[in-house]
């Protein structure tokens, strides 16, 4: 059976029309759009609320909010850790910013940075580790912490796709000494193109938030070299719109998934989480060779299923960007993994077919 409409990888989480109007109106009645306007600063207020951490800074996007977090914390020149397996944005930051950007491989379960690599790889010039939380597991935040005081490094979290995400008690924002956050149309919370800069410190609050500022600090002076990341009220309208109902959409999410591991059961492998340590803000599934996956994506297409090739293929091939640094487990992993669908608006009859069409094409 054919969809008769193309269904695609994801859909942008949207709160009703009429809520969103409804936010609306108060910021034409503020007749405020941008410059840390009360929108932006009520959604920083509820999300720091919800989530239980420092109040964010809210900034255009989640590329931005990891220029920021790296600027934030007035490093050295040097180079930086971080992992292949990710979207180029974790390391494209890292090189604008005129930092190194040295890979660590990834774990072949988790799919996020090795931490049993990472001590190999630091040297007298490493300044920063900037580990991610892929498709929202988190990082061994311990083991990070540890490693980060052993050898005097900060640790920049990208934890662009882990929002709620919660590990020991603290929400995954709040690890690390400044993480960010991604509110692209396709995560699980958006604002259409927004982020969000968690500092672990008010003094380092004080210099992200200048820098988001032009450099300008509270007098209206200019302090340091600053950028404009501030995010609109237009994008925190949404935001707040949408924000109250997120739980019910990661719950849809975790169903959704589950109905797709059932069917799909050892057929294909899946990454190892703990379930009450993750959103569902992506569906992976690992074939046992880049040809099946091949096979598998042709038959979808052919019946207007559009799954995508999340991270392909691994930094560590993208020498256009990045010396080349073999990581072969993020480069056997990014040629056999495929993101299904998955979206809180997609039909679990949708589901239950698009998982028997991926049988089909492996019988
Ligand atoms: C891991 C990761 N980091 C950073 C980003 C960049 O976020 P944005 O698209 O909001 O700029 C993304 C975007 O998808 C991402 O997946």
């Amino acid at each position: 059976m054919k969809f008769a409409d193309p269904i695609y990888i994801t859909r942008p989480f949207m709160a009703p029309l009429e809520t969103f109007s409804e936010t609306l109106v108060s910021v034409w009645d503020s007749q405020w759009f941008t410059n840390n306007g009360p929108r932006v600063r009520e959604l920083e207020k509820k999300l720091a609320t919800k989530l239980n951490t420092n109040p964010p800074l809210l900034v255009t996007n989640g590329t931005v909010a990891l220029h920021l977090a790296i600027r934030t914390l007035e490093l050295q020149q040097g180079t930086i850790l971080t992992t292949p397996f990710t979207w180029i944005a974790t390391s494209s930051s890292i090189l604008w910013e005129g930092y190194t950007a040295k890979l660590v491989d990834i774990d072949p379960n988790t799919f996020n940075i090795d931490v049993s690599k990472i001590e190999d790889s630091i040297t007298e010039d490493t300044v920063a580790i900037m580990a991610v939380h892929v498709f929202s597991n988190p990082c061994d935040v311990i083991a990070l912490e540890r490693i980060s005081k052993q050898y005097n490094l900060p640790i920049i979290y990208d934890a662009a796709h882990a929002f709620g995400v919660r590990v020991a008690g603290k929400s995954i924002f709040s690890w690390g000494d400044i993480s960010t956050a991604s509110f692209h149309a396709t995560k699980v919370f958006n604002t259409a193109e927004g982020g969000g800069v968690f500092c672990s410190t008010p003094e380092r609050y004080e210099v992200a938030y200048s820098i988001r500022d032009f450099g300008f600090d509270r007098e209206r002076n200019i302090e340091r070299l600053g950028t404009n990341a501030k995010m609109s009220e237009i994008h925190a309208a949404l935001g707040l719109a949408n924000l109250p109902l997120i739980e019910g959409a990661v719950e849809k999410r975790r169903t959704l998934t589950e109905t797709y591991r059932t069917i799909l059961g050892e057929r294909v492998g899946f990454q190892q989480y703990d379930p009450d340590a993750y959103n569902y803000a992506y569906m992976p599934v690992i074939f046992k060779t880049e040809s099946e996956l091949l096979r598998v994506v042709e038959h979808l297409n052919a019946h207007n299923v559009f799954p995508r090739r999340y991270f392909h293929p691994s930094l560590s091939e993208m020498t256009v960007l990045l010396p080349d640094q073999p990581c072969p487990v993020a480069e056997d992993l990014a040629s056999r993994i495929l993101c299904l669908p998955l979206y809180p608006t997609l039909e679990i009859e949708a589901v239950e077919q698009i998982a028997k069409l991926i049988l089909q094409a492996l019988a």
